[in-house]
Parts: C-alpha cells; sequence; structure tokens
C-alpha cells in the first residue's frame, strides 16, 4: 500500500526534502488558502499585493483587518503532521523543510531553524520598510486591538509590513536559491498540502523532478503534479504522516539489527 511504498522510499533515500503547504498546518487550526472555505474564499488575493499595501494607509488598515481576523497570525501549536516530519530529522532522514507557510510550525516541532527554507517568508515578525527594524507580531497585534488600526514604525514612523512575502513581492533571494540547490540534490521530494500552483515555490518538486528524484505527494485534493507522482496519498497529513514515519522508525530499526 502506498504508505508501507513511502516509507520504503525515504529508508533507501539519502536526501529527502519536505515540501509543505497550509494544508499541512489545517489541523492546527489555521485555514488554508483555495479549499472551501479557504483565506481566498473569504478575501480577495488582489486586494493583498504588495503595490495594494503600500497604496494608502486604507488599504494597509484592510490588510491588518485580514491578517488578524484571517487566521493567519494566531499562534497555532504543531499538528501530528508537523511531529512527523520533525521525527524525520531525529531518525536522520531529512535534509530539509521547504515551506511555504509563514506560521513557524515546522520549528516549534523541532525542526533545526537551519533546516526550514521560509519561501514566503514569516509571520512572526513585521518590519519596518524604512529602517528595516523588526518588531515581534505578537506586540503588533497588540497596538492594533488598542485600537492602532494601521501600526507604522515606533522608530521611524516608516511603514510596518508584516514579514510575510506579499504578492508582487520578490521572495527572499537566498531561501530561494537554497532551496532550490536542496531540491536539484534530494533523491525524495515529498509534498504535503500544496495545491503547488503558486510560483516560483512550485517549480521546486520539478526540479527534483528533473534530477531525477522521486516524488511524494500527500495532499487532500488533486495536485497539477499527480502524474508525476511515485506514490500518491490523497488524505489528512497529521493522520497519513504519523504512520508513514512509525513504519520508517521500525524498518530502520530492524535494517541495524540485521547489520
Ligand atoms: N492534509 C492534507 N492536505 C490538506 C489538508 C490536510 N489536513 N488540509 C488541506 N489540504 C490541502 C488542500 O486540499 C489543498 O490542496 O492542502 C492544499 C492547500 O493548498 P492552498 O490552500 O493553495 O495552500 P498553498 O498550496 O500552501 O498555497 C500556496 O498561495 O496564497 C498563497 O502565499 C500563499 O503560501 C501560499 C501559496
Amino acid at each position: 500500500m502506498e504508505i508501507e511504498l513511502l516509507a520504503d522510499l525515504i529508508v533507501q533515500a539519502k536526501k529527502v526534502v519536505v515540501f509543505t503547504g497550509a494544508g499541512v498546518s489545517t489541523e492546527s487550526g489555521i485555514p488554508d488558502f483555495r479549499s472551501p472555505g479557504g483565506i481566498w474564499s473569504r478575501y480577495d488575493p488582489e486586494g493583498f499585493t504588495i503595490q495594494k499595501f503600500l497604496s494608502s494607509p486604507e488599504a494597509r488598515r484592510m490588510q491588518w483587518k485580514m491578517l488578524t481576523e484571517g487566521g493567519l497570525t494566531t499562534q497555532g501549536e504543531p499538528n501530528p503532521a508537523h511531529y512527523a516530519i520533525a521525527e524525520l530529522e531525529n531518525l536522520g532522514k531529512l535534509d530539509c523543510v521547504i515551506t511555504q507557510n509563514v506560521d513557524n510550525l515546522h520549528q516549534k516541532a523541532g525542526v533545526p531553524e537551519n533546516k526550514v527554507f521560509e519561501l514566503h517568508g514569516n509571520m512572526q515578525w513585521a518590519i519596518c520598510l524604512s529602517c528595516h527594524r523588526r518588531f515581534p507580531m505578537k506586540e503588533v497585534l497588540q497596538w492594533i486591538t488598542e485600537g492602532i488600526e494601521v501600526p507604522d514604525c515606533p522608530n521611524c514612523r516608516g511603514i510596518l509590513k508584516p514579514d510575510a512575502v506579499f504578492f508582487g513581492e520578490a521572495l527572499p533571494q537566498e531561501t530561494l536559491t537554497e532551496a532550490t540547490r536542496h531540491s536539484e540534490n534530494c533523491d525524495l521530494f515529498i509534498v504535503i498540502g500544496s495545491t503547488l500552483v503558486v510560483y516560483p515555490a512550485a517549480y521546486m518538486p520539478t526540479h527534483a523532478k528533473d534530477v531525477g528524484a522521486k516524488l511524494a505527494i500527500i495532499n487532500l485534493s488533486p495536485t497539477p503534479l499527480d502524474h508525476y507522482a511515485t506514490v500518491l496519498i490523497q488524505g489528512k497529513a497529521g493522520e497519513i504522516m504519523p504512520k508513514v514515519v512509525e513504519k520508517v522508525r521500525i524498518k530502520l530499526q530492524s535494517k541495524s539489527t540485521k547489520s
């Protein structure tokens, strides 16, 4: 069965890259974007470009409102999928995590910071676009609840922006370069919880496939790359990943007792 096959591929692989999207965090209570009821079914993505954000204080008020109400800044907790991915690290079977998520949950679940590449930044900080000082998002959200609907930089009064990548904004170049390099140097690439429709993030699985890596996809709904997948498991990451990693652990144990 597919779970057994994925566990075998992980055991045999030399470099396993895990690539995640919002679907890995929905079981932590953080909404995804394109599922029914997701963020873009409640807010128009057009309203959340960097151009719009910079255009006026009213646009910034709307975006801060969406971020606070939309659940994107909630301090969710890692779910069993995050912990299973972190367990791969403990088993010595994780090259890195490339994530589109800004929720910091892979790090919270125990994946070392230097093994998490956040292609779309991180919602834990807000950054001033003038003096580039960063402020904990928790603090900025506190100012908003206290009535400052469009917070600006306390240091220089510059525009304060969540440190996540907005549509129309360049991805952090070094992170993108590193994520690409890892994608091009792995032999197993596991996609978890993404529609794979947003670029350049969605190039990562293609980079891996182009160098002959095997592709596994764990997702609730179909993706444009499903036909390339050696393993395709339609289901909830929080249920599937712990089963996969448990089988990996047992297989590694029996391997080490045999040798
Ligand atoms: N287990 C597995 N898959 C799930 C689960 C779950 N518990 N919950 C949702 N999914 C799947 C959905 O079926 C969907 O295919 O995860 C996918 C989430 O896709 P999106 O909502 O499009 O999220 P993502 O692919 O991360 O979006 C990429 O788009 O809006 C931008 O910057 C934003 O980083 C985001 C990017």
